[in-house]
């Protein structure tokens, strides 16, 4: 036997190979900020912005036309406070990017539904005492969930990593009449440094302490299957591993435990490494997007959260 033969030419190699980077499975996140009147380039991740709402419409309408499926929406609200009460407000930057994107856009449009952007302290819950409440804070996350759907977006995706948020959003989401509203779940979300230059992006560091309490911990496994098992329990119409890269087993464990699709969130880190050793010569930046894409595709997931969505749509249509 010469496996060679499946490799002798371009061609063939294209034609036997085994996974690939599905696009129409890549979701592009997007930034749009209130505070702004012209587009910002966020700093260690270039070519990524945040958007005023206008500008962010015009650019969801450019990937539209280059091939992009669905987008995730995060907002920078001009007000924050020790409850996050922006977030839900049916005027708020989010809920009016999702009314104006949807108008003028055939991209399917999920929210990321949380609250770190919108409170003072950068917690993604409320505050009791020096702890983050659960329960009170799948009462707020209801309302933004439903603020979300009367806008018009086709899913939530909530990433506060509470205990029983998906419950708690489903049930309210069907009690007002959104039940074809999906939920995609950040379910198993690891407390990562990857996140660093979002949380700079988005204002979002923690004011005190970590997220430690409600993230997991990146030593576990079963852990995070207990983590998916319930949001699949709860309602979840997709469950998502986060990040991706460093964490391609647990993609794996999901694939091979459920049968609902499986989203992964190839994080802000993630790609500002990738453009960074590139643009110092170290890796040629083409081959690492494609390598990396198709491991997390490889791995077992149905969808990819990615900032490298608008450099590859571009890239296949030059
Ligand atoms: C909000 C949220 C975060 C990310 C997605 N949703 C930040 C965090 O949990 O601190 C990270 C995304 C990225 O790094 O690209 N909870
Ligand atoms: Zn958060």
């Amino acid at each position: 036997m010469r496996l060679r033969r499946l490799r002798k030419s371009p061609r063939i190699r294209e034609v036997f190979a085994d996974t690939e980077i599905r696009t129409n499975k890549l979701i592009m996140p997007m930034f749009v900020d209130e505070n702004l009147s012209k587009p910002e380039e966020i700093r260690n991740m270039p070519d990524i912005y945040r958007f005023p709402l206008r500008k962010l419409v015009d650019k969801a309408k450019e990937y539209d036309g280059l091939g992009v499926k669905s987008i995730l929406l995060f907002g920078v609200p001009k007000h924050k406070d020790s409850t996050g009460s922006a977030s839900y407000d049916k005027d708020g930057i989010v809920q009016r990017a999702v009314r104006e994107v949807k108008k003028e856009t055939d991209l399917a449009v999920f929210t990321d539904l949380c609250l770190c952007e919108y409170t003072d302290h950068g917690h993604c819950g409320v505050i009791k005492g020096r702890k983050i409440d659960n329960d009170s804070t799948i009462e707020i996350y209801a309302k933004i969930a439903k603020s979300y759907a009367e806008a018009g977006a086709d899913g939530v995706a909530p990433s506060g990593m509470m205990d029983g948020q998906v419950k708690g959003i489903r049930k309210e989401l069907d009690s007002s009449g959104f039940e074809e509203t999906l939920i995609m779940a950040y379910s198993a979300k690891f407390s990562s440094s990857m996140y660093a230059p979002f949380r700079e992006a988005v204002f979002s560091t923690p004011s005190f302490g970590d997220r430690r309490t409600y993230q997991m911990g990146y030593s576990g496994i079963r852990e995070a299957i207990r983590e998916m098992e319930l949001d699949v329990e709860e309602g979840a119409d997709a469950i998502m591993v986060k990040p991706a890269l460093f964490y391609l087993d647990i993609i794996r464990e999901a694939r091979n435990s459920f049968l609902l699709p499986i989203a992964a969130y190839n994080v802000s880190a993630e790609y500002s490494m990738i453009r960074s050793a590139a643009k110092n010569g170290i890796i040629d930046l083409d081959s690492v997007v494609d390598e990396s894409l198709n491991a997390i595709f490889r791995a077992g997931a149905d969808i990819v959260i990615s900032y490298f969505t608008e450099y590859l749509m571009k890239r296949r249509k030059s």
